[in-house]
């Protein structure tokens, strides 16, 4: 996935759209390019990097007029290329395109052009929207009728913004995210709100199947059967426009910060739909919580919580994996769908058979507009501000506190959670993360780190894992405890580090055990515990804590661990190599 951007205004296009683009980086960058028309003519620049870097070498920032189109591409079909960076050229040179999303029959419709005399530069299956444009074009005359004729002719799931060498702007939606911003003299078509969210709160969330004209102050929206479509503006938080690192050098280390008051804030917005989702569970057949990466491990939590405090059985499910047993949702029942952008295709695609077997469904999202949210019965909101960083962080933490008010409401409060109190303690993890950057340290060469834990403990070693893996390149592994001696204890020896997820709970002495199991092998231990304990070769003390909330907070120090061993490593803690923040392409 990718993010695409569109600008039609009074202003020179170029530097708004770059700015747009820095904004929007989260979504893919690998490389970056931008378009504009002046004087009927398309002018183009793009290059491999990041938005900065490019503009730095190339200054994307400089390309003349008031019409553009920009993007920042991560790769899925062809290499990490000039060649293969948006925008594309049609080969008359007179129509360009950015594109979000895979065209499914790509290879049909490049054969076909390539019969009819049409050559292409990139390997990418954008390249052909842009050459199908012409191609109708060059026969119709009329931008409505081009639009047509292509969507007519292109299968999958697509955001594109196309740009004529006469100025007009067009874009069209399918299945992937493109919101129309409404300034007053200008207009924007983007991927996210973060494109224009400085200039215009005035947004048009597109349905799929809708295609936008913009010329000259005006814009249509029309359905792929040509009919004009009733619209309506919504206001869009200026939060979310919130996007700078203040004093911290990476958006991660900020959003590791800001947890103590996150915790604070998850689902606050929203009690009502909390309370409803309680309602819904309680007299649900089944219930089915799905997600994917972090979103996922907090399901499985969801799992735990559920049973342990309200006796209520809910089955996790990874949101990739549902196609493959779409009978494993029974009719009736419902689906609580965990997604912090609230846009990755997967999730989308199993809240969609879900609700082919009529369930209800729960969203809990952080973008209270995004895609799931308006797919949902029901939208909890975690209301944790913008997440940059790629690998999730307070997002997670939230994710745990709407679930654990979602327990809250099943047992009618007798759970009694202090919120303020667990706040105080993630406060005091987050204040001394000294001893986590000396331990950063000895990460450095290391290959290989397993993360332990046993119960809600080991959803948690998971959610470590993935971080590490995120941040480090580390290869990490999440086990559950007593899964030790079938299989992973043939991997210890002095070279390997194990993350030892520890509390004073139930899980305790067994967990220790493996750990000195471990430690016999010559592995090194780190333990996460409230507990000190000689087996550890590194302790990172926790705070004593609430029984009931202390998981969340177990995840907080490896967050930082992950983040100060990337900056060991020389990694990028914000932008992941390979990764991107919201995934809309399956
Ligand atoms: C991507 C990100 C992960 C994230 C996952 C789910 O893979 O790199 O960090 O956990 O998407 O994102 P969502 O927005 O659905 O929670």
């Amino acid at each position: 996935m990718c993010s695409i951007i569109g600008y039609y205004g009074k202003d020179s296009a170029a530097p708004i759209i770059v700015k747009g683009l820095k904004r929007m980086e989260y979504r893919g960058y690998d490389s970056v390019g931008v378009a504009t028309e002046s004087n009927n003519k398309i002018e183009l620049k793009k290059g491999i990097g990041k938005v900065n870097e490019v503009n730095s070498k190339i200054q994307l920032d400089s390309l003349p007029g008031k019409i553009g189109i920009g993007h920042t591409r991560w790769a899925t079909h062809g290499k990490v290329t000039e060649f293969n960076a948006h925008p594309h050229p049609s080969n008359s040179g007179k129509i360009a395109i950015v594109h979000n999303g895979i065209i499914e029959n790509f290879e049909e419709l490049k054969k076909q052009l390539e019969d009819e005399g049409y050559n292409f530069k990139s390997e990418t299956d954008s390249e052909i929207i842009a050459n199908l444009l012409q191609k109708h074009y060059e026969k119709t005359k009329n931008v409505k009728e081009t639009i047509l004729k292509t969507v007519s002719e292109i299968k999958g799931h697509y955001a594109f913004v196309a740009m004529f060498e006469n100025g007009q702007l067009v874009a069209a939606k399918f299945h992937e995210p493109l919101i129309i911003g409404v300034g007053k003299d200008d207009f924007f078509l983007s991927s996210d709100v973060l494109g224009f969210i400085e200039f215009t709160d005035d947004a048009i969330y597109l349905e799929n199947g809708n295609f936008v004209i913009l010329e000259k102050n005006k814009f249509q929206i029309l359905d792929f059967q040509g009919e004009h479509v009733k619209y309506g503006i919504t206001k869009v938080s200026k939060e979310f426009g919130d996007v700078y690192k203040g004093d911290y050098a990476h958006f991660t280390l900020k959003e590791i910060h800001e947890q103590y008051e996150t915790v604070l804030k998850a689902g606050e917005k929203t009690q009502e739909a909390i309370e409803k989702t309680a309602n819904y569970i309680k007299h649900a057949k089944n219930i089915y919580i799905t997600g994917s990466g972090t979103s996922y491990n907090s399901a499985l939590i969801a799992k735990q919580i559920f049973s342990k405090y309200a006796k209520i059985k809910a089955e996790p499910i990874i949101s990739s994996e549902l196609q493959f047993s779409p009978n494993s949702i029974e009719e009736n029942s419902i689906i609580i769908a965990i997604s912090q952008s609230g846009e990755s295709a997967d999730v989308l695609d199993a809240v969609r058979i879900g609700k082919e077997s009529n369930c209800k469904v729960i969203a809990i999202v952080n973008l209270m507009t995004s895609s799931l949210a308006r797919e949902a019965d029901v939208v909890i909101g975690m209301n944790c501000g913008p997440e940059i960083g790629v690998a999730a962080t307070k997002s997670f933490t939230s994710q745990l506190v709407v679930l654990y008010k979602i327990v809250q409401k099943l047992t009618d409060n007798k759970v009694t959670i202090n919120f303020e109190k667990f706040s105080e303690s993630v406060l005091k993890i987050l204040e001394n993360p000294t001893k986590i950057k000396k331990i950063a340290k000895v990460l450095k060469d290391i290959s290989d780190i397993y993360v332990l834990g046993r119960g809600i403990n080991y959803p948690i070693a998971m959610e470590a894992a993935l971080k590490l893996k995120e941040l480090t390149y580390i290869h990490a592994e999440g086990i559950p405890g007593g899964e030790l001696k079938h299989g992973p204890l043939a991997l210890m020896d002095s070279n390997v580090f194990v993350i030892i997820i520890n509390p004073n709970d139930s899980t305790y002495s067994d967990t220790l055990t493996s750990a000195r199991e471990i430690k016999a092998r010559g592995a090194k231990i780190i333990g996460v515990s409230d507990i000190e304990s000689d087996v550890y070769d590194y302790w990172i003390e926790m705070p004593k804590i609430d029984q009931v909330l202390y998981p969340i907070s177990e995840i907080i120090p490896i967050q930082f661990l992950s983040y100060y061993a990337a900056l060991e490593k020389n990694t990028d803690p914000d932008y992941p190599r390979n990764l991107a923040k919201s995934v809309t392409v399956k």
